[in-house]
C-alpha cells in the first residue's frame, strides 16, 4: 500500500503529478478548524502533512498523526503556524519553500512602496468616481522615492531583493538583521548601512517588514515605533500581519504620525482591521507576495521535493531548523 500524503488545499502542478507516483494523495479542499484537523489526520494517518500558512498545526494534530507521521512540508516559506517543539520532540522534519518567491514577494513590496508613495489607488478612486476636476500645482502630492532612504527590517533573502530593486529607484538602504551575525552581501554594501530598529523607525522614509513572526517580532512596529518615524514616512508590510499592532497603525493614519502604509498581510488575517479599510492613505493587498503562476509552481515543484525525500527516508532540500 502507498504511503498517504494529506493536504489541506490541493497544490498546483506539478505537485501531484510527481508526488502520485509514490504516494496516495489525499486533498481536504479546506482550511479546517482544529478539531477536524485532528480528525482528519486520524482517519487518513499520513506519512507526510502539506499544510498551508493558514492551517494551525498544532501539538494535538501533529501528535494525532503519530507515528506514522515522518514530517510536515508546508506549501509556504513562513512557518510561524506549526508547532515545532513538538516537531522536534517527536524528531519530525519540517520543511518549506524558501528562495522561489523571493522575486514575487519583492516585487510585491515594490508594488506597494511605490502605490502609497505615488497615492495610486486614491488616484484610481477618483477616476472611476469621475471626480478629478483637472491638474493644478499641488493636487495629489506624494513622497519622491529617488534619493529616499529605505528601512529594511529582516535582511535575509526577500530583503535584500528589495533592497536591490530599490537602489534601481535611487535609494540608499538601512537594515535591521533579524539574527546575529547577519552579513551585507557584497553587492550591496556600497548602498547599505546596519542600524539598530530605533535607528531605522526614525531615520528611514520607507520601512518595509521582511522579518518571520516570532515571539519576539510580533508587534515589533508598535505605537512607539510608529511615533517615532517621519511624518513623511511610508510603512509597508508583505510578512506576517501581527509583526504590525494594527490598532496604533490605524491611529497613525489617521493622525497622521506617518504619511502612509501598504499592507499585504494582517494580524485577523483575512481581515483587516476595520479603521484601516477606512484609511485613504493605506492601501491594502490580500496576501498575494507570492501570488504569481509561475512562482506558485515553483513553489508546489519545491512543496514535491520536500515530500518526496521525506517519503524516502531522506532530508529534505530544504529543511527548517527546529530551535
Ligand atoms: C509564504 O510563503 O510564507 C507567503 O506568505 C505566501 O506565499
Amino acid at each position: 500500500m502507498l504511503p498517504r500524503v494529506l493536504c489541506t488545499l490541493p497544490l498546483p502542478e506539478p505537485f501531484a503529478s510527481r508526488v502520485a507516483l509514490h504516494a496516495e494523495i489525499v486533498n481536504l479542499g479546506a482550511i479546517l478548524p482544529e478539531e477536524e484537523l485532528v480528525a482528519a489526520v486520524r482517519e487518513y494517518r499520513p506519512a507526510v502533512l502539506v499544510p498551508q500558512l493558514r492551517d494551525a498545526v498544532t501539538a494535538r494534530v501533529l501528535e494525532a498523526a503519530l507515528p506514522e507521521l515522518k514530517g510536515v512540508a508546508i506549501y509556504a516559506v513562513g512557518y510561524n503556524n506549526i508547532d515545532r517543539t513538538v516537531l522536534r520532540s517527536h524528531g519530525l522534519v519540517l520543511a518549506n519553500t524558501p528562495d522561489v518567491l523571493t522575486a514575487a514577494t519583492a516585487d510585491c513590496a515594490l508594488a506597494l512602496i511605490l502605490a502609497v508613495a505615488r497615492r495610486v489607488v486614491e488616484g484610481d478612486r477618483i477616476m472611476r468616481e469621475d471626480s478629478f476636476t483637472g491638474w493644478t500645482p499641488d493636487y495629489l502630492l506624494g513622497v519622491e522615492l529617488d534619493g529616499a532612504v529605505l528601512g529594511i527590517v529582516g535582511f535575509g533573502r526577500i530583503g535584500q531583493a528589495v533592497a536591490r530593486r530599490a537602489r534601481a529607484f535611487g535609494m540608499s538602504i538601512l537594515y535591521v538583521p533579524h539574527h546575529q551575525g547577519a552579513e551585507c552581501p557584497p553587492d550591496l554594501q556600497d548602498c547599505s548601512r546596519e542600524v539598530s530598529l530605533a535607528e531605522c523607525c526614525r531615520e528611514a522614509d520607507v520601512v518595509s517588514l521582511h522579518a518571520p513572526l516570532t515571539s519576539e517580532t510580533r508587534h515589533l512596529i508598535d505605537a512607539g515605533a510608529l511615533r517615532s518615524m517621519k511624518r513623511t514616512a511610508i510603512l509597508v508590510n508583505t510578512s506576517r500581519g501581527p509583526l504590525v499592532d494594527e490598532d496604533a497603525l490605524a491611529t497613525a493614519l489617521e493622525e497622521g504620525w506617518i504619511f502612509g502604509a501598504g499592507l499585504d498581510v494582517y494580524e485577523d488575517e483575512p481581515h483587516a482591521h476595520p479603521r484601516l479599510r477606512t484609511a485613504p492613505n493605506a492601501v491594502l493587498l490580500p496576501h498575494v507576495g507570492s501570488a504569481t503562476g509561475a512562482t506558485r509552481a515553483r513553489m508546489a515543484d519545491v512543496c514535491a521535493d520536500n515530500v518526496l525525500a521525506l517519503l524516502a527516508g531522506t532530508p529534505p532540500p530544504h529543511p527548517v531548523a527546529l530551535d
